[in-house]
């Protein structure tokens, strides 16, 4: 079975209702990330960044997967597709993915404030401050912060070698090591690049740029690729 790698970002969410993070209505026009999504944020203001990420858990808790995520999810029948996304939502699992890397972590989940690898779900959308872990300190959101080590980064970029086809999604690629991810796919493999605004990606021939929104571009390459061979 052949290998698509799916690389996704907050693009693939947008049509589900999510906001993303750099477009002219984006998350960071109205949050300052110092504010809401360092580890010193968490140490100054704690109640501010759980405010925070507790609106995001719901907006993510009511929005529903879109045709991009599901045409990523007919792939399976064909392919041995595995998809690393940046989102902290859920929402390629909810619609049937089977092998999805979390590069930021998900917001559906919390983490002990001493040990990041002890993470819990969350009941709800609400993670109190009074929450605290089995060692007892602090339950924090399970996510990335901006200054914080990206622990699954390495599997990724060993996962992104390993692909016959490789597609990026609805990001902006600018954010690092994310954005780094794309040269460790081989220069021979094609990579679609499915957004309305395509992002600057090396690869000369090899690109092939999809100029739409991720519901309508994703399932045009997906047609494609179940149609080929
Ligand atoms: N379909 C596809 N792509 C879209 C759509 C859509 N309907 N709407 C917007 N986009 C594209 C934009 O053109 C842009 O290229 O999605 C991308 C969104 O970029 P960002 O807002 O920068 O989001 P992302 O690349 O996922 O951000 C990376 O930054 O702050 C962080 O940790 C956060 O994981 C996130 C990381």
């Amino acid at each position: 079975m052949k290998r698509v790698v799916v690389l996704t970002g907050a693009g693939i969410s947008a049509e589900s209702g999510l906001k993303t993070f750099r477009d002219s209505d984006g998350l960071w026009e109205g949050y300052d990330i110092e504010e809401v999504a360092t580890p010193q944020a968490w140490q100054r203001n704690p109640a501010m960044v759980q405010d925070f990420y507790n609106m995001r858990r719901k907006s993510v808790l009511e929005a529903e997967p879109n045709a991009a995520h599901y045409a990523l999810v007919r792939l399976q029948e064909k392919y041995d597709v595995v998809i690393i996304t940046q989102n902290i939502d859920d929402l390629h699992e909810r619609a049937g993915s089977k092998n999805v890397v979390h590069l930021h972590g998900i917001i559906t989940r919390s983490q002990s404030s001493l040990n990041s690898n002890l993470t819990y779900p969350i009941e709800g959308w609400q993670l109190g401050m009074n929450e605290v872990c089995e060692l007892g300190s602090p339950l924090r959101p399970h996510v990335v912060w901006f200054g914080e080590a990206v622990p699954m980064i390495e599997t990724a970029a060993q996962i992104c070698g390993t692909a016959d086809v490789f597609m990026l999604v609805g990001t902006s690629l600018a954010v690092y090591p994310a954005a780094g991810l794309v040269d460790f796919v081989p220069n021979v493999v094609p990579k679609y690049i499915v957004d309305p605004n395509i992002p600057y990606v090396r690869g000369g021939n090899s690109i092939i740029k999809v100029e739409h929104k991720a519901t309508i571009g994703v399932r045009k390459v997906v047609d494609e690729l179940m149609n080929a061979g």
